[in-house]
């Protein structure tokens, strides 16, 4: 299956209550499908579900800011959200709808093979780490999984609500830039030295 026959198998989705909830339309989600970093929110709010985009309201708008603060474009990303259908009145996701879409994400992950996935909040965190989390405690840290790196991010919205914890977000993403740099290092030291031509034997004079 690849990411656009994904993206139609859902199109329509009524697998959850969230179908009858009020949502305009599924969000699959956007961005590089060859991305190696993929970013995963919470579920589509207001504009999301009008447009039919993750992150192009406040949120969004922030995270962009975010991202070229730290040499990063949507067009370097994927981005996609846990659940695919907004909740009422942006409420969290409820555990059977996590439950329903988680699949998706999953599949998604799957097809795109990124190396990090960045989780934005403590919902996205907890869904692909299977236990809950402390945000709090575990944003800003790599933790290795079976198939990709994930990298807890505080949420955008969060900061946007929640004034004092925008110098907690731009901190988020400052380690983030650090752990992508020490990737490239470690990248470059792996890969082979550019071969130049063999040194000429040394003349040895020996008359
Ligand atoms: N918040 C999210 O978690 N996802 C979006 O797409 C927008 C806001």
């Amino acid at each position: 299956m690849t990411l656009i026959e994904l993206k139609e198998s859902l199109h329509n989705c009524q697998r959850c209550k969230l179908a009858k909830l009020g949502r305009t339309q599924v969000v699959f989600g956007v961005g590089n499908p060859h991305a190696s970093i993929m970013f995963v929110g919470e579920g589509p709010g207001f504009y999301e579900d009008k447009q039919g985009e993750p992150f192009v309201g406040a949120a969004g708008k922030l995270l962009n800011d975010l991202l070229q603060s730290i040499g990063l474009s949507r067009p370097d990303i994927y981005i996609a959200n846990v659940v695919k259908c907004r909740p009422p009145n942006n409420r969290d996701p409820e555990p059977d709808e996590v439950e329903t879409c988680k699949p998706f994400l999953l599949q998604q992950i799957e097809l795109i093979q990124p190396k990090l996935v960045c989780t934005l909040g403590k919902w996205a965190a907890q869904t692909l780490l299977n236990r809950p989390v402390s945000i709090m405690k575990m944003r800003g840290q790599a933790v290795r999984l079976e198939r990709f790196t994930l990298f807890p991010l505080l949420h955008p919205a969060a900061a946007l609500h929640q004034g004092n914890l925008r110098g907690s977000l731009e901190e988020d993403f400052h380690k983030l830039k650090a752990y992508l740099d020490r990737l490239d290092a470690q990248a470059a030291q792996a890969a082979p030295a550019v071969s130049s031509p063999p040194a000429a034997p040394t003349q040895m004079n020996l008359f």
